[in-house]
């Protein structure tokens, strides 16, 4: 039991648009995520990859259907708790980095700690061993994202999702903004902190980048297709 930190049961998530126009993005999802797994979720564009993964990490509620994290009901709690809980156990990574440009690199690693209290003499221990483990340079540090390439960008967005040393690190397209070569860097580094025990999902349409994981998941329509496990 304690060793399923992500489980869905019979997940539906329904959008409805202003004409009333309703999309299944998702249809009655069960997936069980265990410590350490290393999975990635595979199907083409608008088949609901993305609001799967929102789903898991708890952004979006689901229409029908239950979360757990942990073992934890996560539809019993409110926004509040889930948002402790959330910044607690899970580290999102997205295509486009998301960092904040008029802030420099340690700062936006810094971020989350900030959010959840830590204080200030922590805190560069902290920043410090999360760039480590993401394979950020430390003269890095006090320049901006618009100074790094791509490829250091997402590293060091996977630095801040690290920094609070999360379990569990969620991927839509991390690399899906990056030439070949980058692309490795970054997916080797998330291989690594597999290695290291994190439980990683990685959401894509790219086979090449799927097959690095240890299972696949394939959705189709909002709904899972099959799945093959890899190592
Ligand atoms: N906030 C939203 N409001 C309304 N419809 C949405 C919303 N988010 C997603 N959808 C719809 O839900 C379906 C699944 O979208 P989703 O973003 O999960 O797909 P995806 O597999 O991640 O696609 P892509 O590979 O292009 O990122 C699509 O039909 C999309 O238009
Ligand atoms: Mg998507």
């Amino acid at each position: 039991m304690v060793d399923e930190v992500i489980k869905l049961v019979n997940v539906s998530k329904v959008y409805i648009s202003s004409g009333g126009v309703k999309t299944w993005a998702l249809r009655d999802i069960n997936l069980v995520v265990y410590r350490g797994d290393f999975i990635s979720i595979m199907g083409p564009s608008g088949h609901g990859k993305t609001t799967l993964l929102y789903v898991m990490g708890t952004l979006e509620r689901p229409t029908t259907g239950k979360v757990f994290i942990n073992g934890v009901d996560t539809t019993t709690l409110s926004d509040e708790e889930l948002s402790k809980l959330r910044n607690k156990e899970i580290g999102f990574i997205f295509q486009q980095y998301n960092l904040i440009n008029r802030m420099t690199i340690e700062e936006n690693i810094e971020l989350p700690l900030i959010k959840l209290g830590i204080p200030r003499e922590k805190r560069r221990k902290m920043i410090e061993e999360a760039m480590l483990k993401s394979g950020c340079e430390f003269s890095w540090l006090n320049k901006r994202p618009t100074q790094l390439s791509g490829g250091q960008q997402q590293r060091v967005a996977i630095a801040r999702a690290l920094v609070t040393n999360p379990r569990i690190l969620l991927c839509d397209e991390p690399t899906g903004a990056l030439d070949s070569k980058s692309a490795e860097v970054v997916l080797n580094t998330l291989k690594k902190l597999n290695e290291l025990g994190h439980t990683v999902i990685i959401v894509t349409h790219d086979p090449n980048v799927a097959s690095i994981a240890k299972k696949m998941i394939f959705i189709r329509d909002g709904t899972i297709i099959g799945e093959k496990v890899l190592q």
